[in-house]
């Protein structure tokens, strides 16, 4: 099989990418966070107030208006995504020496959050068409490496024959937006009382079969970093629909202290992890403007799968029929067989031409910090490493475009 991408064909990219983009503008940064609602009016009213600290108005609407909008009971904000995915394993239950699984493909803060809680990841595979954790193959190494263990105080314990290791959790990752196979793993995870918390950092908004991501799982994460769909400069937030998981995320994002008026009474070592009052403002403001931006995002994602049409060996990362993406980041895929060499070619190429175009993370298992990890068979993970690549995603891309 030929595996290389001629020049005529990196140039026809090139051009094809640029002709969705605005004309009067050289450089295309990979995504912008963009501030067009009430931001300077709310966080004004913080500073006026005096409120600007983890107390405030804006922090209890946020997190009414998250939990709203995500389908579940409770939403915890806290100081970004990570200290979320933190919070959310130690609420949930996973505990020192836990075996977690992780995506092989995800972002570093999913298994370093794993590691904050004490637990070890052990990196799974993903499926081509949404880069999600590949369920079916999941399924087949768990027959192989999974072990009853008696009854614990949750039910059945399974442990990695292998390591001895309890197998407590899995971490989902709905990879830019795109909602992995939640369904199906939700079905799996029962089968080996697997706690699931969706890292749904990167998908606000999206849904799977009309039921909105983060909301499937024991808890979930969200990231309301700069570069997320909405942002509050830094922020996260947990979501869960148990009363217990919430109360115990809560407590230990507040430095675990004990409701009283004066007194100052903390019952175990605990986080400073709330978010404050004048980031949950921007993102009060931020969540006034979803739904528009989400709706820019389609255009753009569909403009992009138009003209890609047309470009031998380049296609989008298409979302799947049963679920709606909230279209954080497009991804075009190289064709098969590509190698990092080529991709970086291509790169180079866009680069050059002003598409801040960046390719996905380097894959888990080959960080120094992780590379002994357990771990199962990671070929599709390896091979789309080196064939994804995101394209500039910022909605205010696709302003203006009635034609789509
Ligand atoms: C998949 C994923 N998980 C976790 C995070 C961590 O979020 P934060 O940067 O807010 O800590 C991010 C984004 O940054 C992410 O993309």
């Amino acid at each position: 099989m030929d595996t290389s991408l001629t020049a005529a064909t990196i140039q026809k990219l090139v051009g094809a990418l640029r002709s969705v983009l605005p004309i009067d503008q050289e450089v295309f940064p990979l995504h912008e966070p963009e501030f067009r609602g009430r931001e300077w009016e709310y966080v004004k009213s913080c500073l006026d107030e005096g409120w600007v600290s983890s107390v405030g108005a804006f922090v209890d609407r946020f997190e009414n208006e998250l939990a709203d909008r995500c389908g579940v009971r409770h939403a915890i904000a806290t100081v970004n995504g990570t200290a979320a995915l933190h919070a959310a394993f130690m609420a949930t239950g996973v505990r020192p020496n836990d075996e977690v699984f992780v995506p092989a493909l995800t972002f570093v803060a999913t298994a370093n959050a794993v590691c904050h809680a004490g637990a070890v990841p052990h990196f799974v595979d993903c499926d081509k068409d949404r880069l999600g954790v590949d369920v079916q193959k999941l399924a087949r190494y768990l027959e192989e490496i999974a072990v009853a263990d008696g009854e614990g105080s949750n039910g059945p314990v399974f442990r990695n024959r292998q390591t001895g290791r309890v197998l407590r959790a899995i971490v989902p990752m709905h990879v830019f937006g795109i909602p992995m196979d939640i369904e199906a793993l939700v079905d799996l995870a029962s089968k080996y009382n697997l706690l699931i918390i969706e890292d749904a950092a990167e998908a606000l908004g999206s849904k799977y079969k009309e039921r909105p991501v983060g909301s499937f799982g024991n808890a979930a994460a969200l990231s309301f970093n700069g570069n997320k769909i909405i942002t509050t400069g830094g922020g996260g937030a947990v979501l869960t629909n148990s009363d217990e998981v919430a109360e115990r995320a809560r407590h230990l994002c507040t430095t675990a202290k004990r409701p009283h008026p004066w007194l100052y009474e903390h019952d175990c070592v605990a986080y400073n992890y709330r978010l404050p009052n004048i980031n949950a403002a921007l993102g009060c403001a931020q969540l006034e403007q979803l739904d528009t931006r989400i709706e820019l995002k389609r255009k753009l994602a569909k403009a992009y799968g138009n003209i890609l049409k047309d470009v031998s060996d380049i296609d989008l990362l298409v979302v799947p029929e049963d679920s709606v993406s909230n279209h954080w980041l497009n991804a075009i895929v190289l064709k098969p067989g590509t190698s990092f060499e080529q991709r970086d070619g291509v790169l180079e190429a866009l680069n050059k031409a002003g598409l801040w175009c960046r390719p996905v993370w380097n894959l888990m298992h080959t960080l120094p910090m992780f590379t002994e990890n357990p771990r199962m068979d990671l070929s599709c993970a390896e091979d789309m490493a080196a064939r994804v690549i995101n394209t500039p995603s910022s909605s205010y891309l696709a302003e203006g475009r009635d034609d789509i």
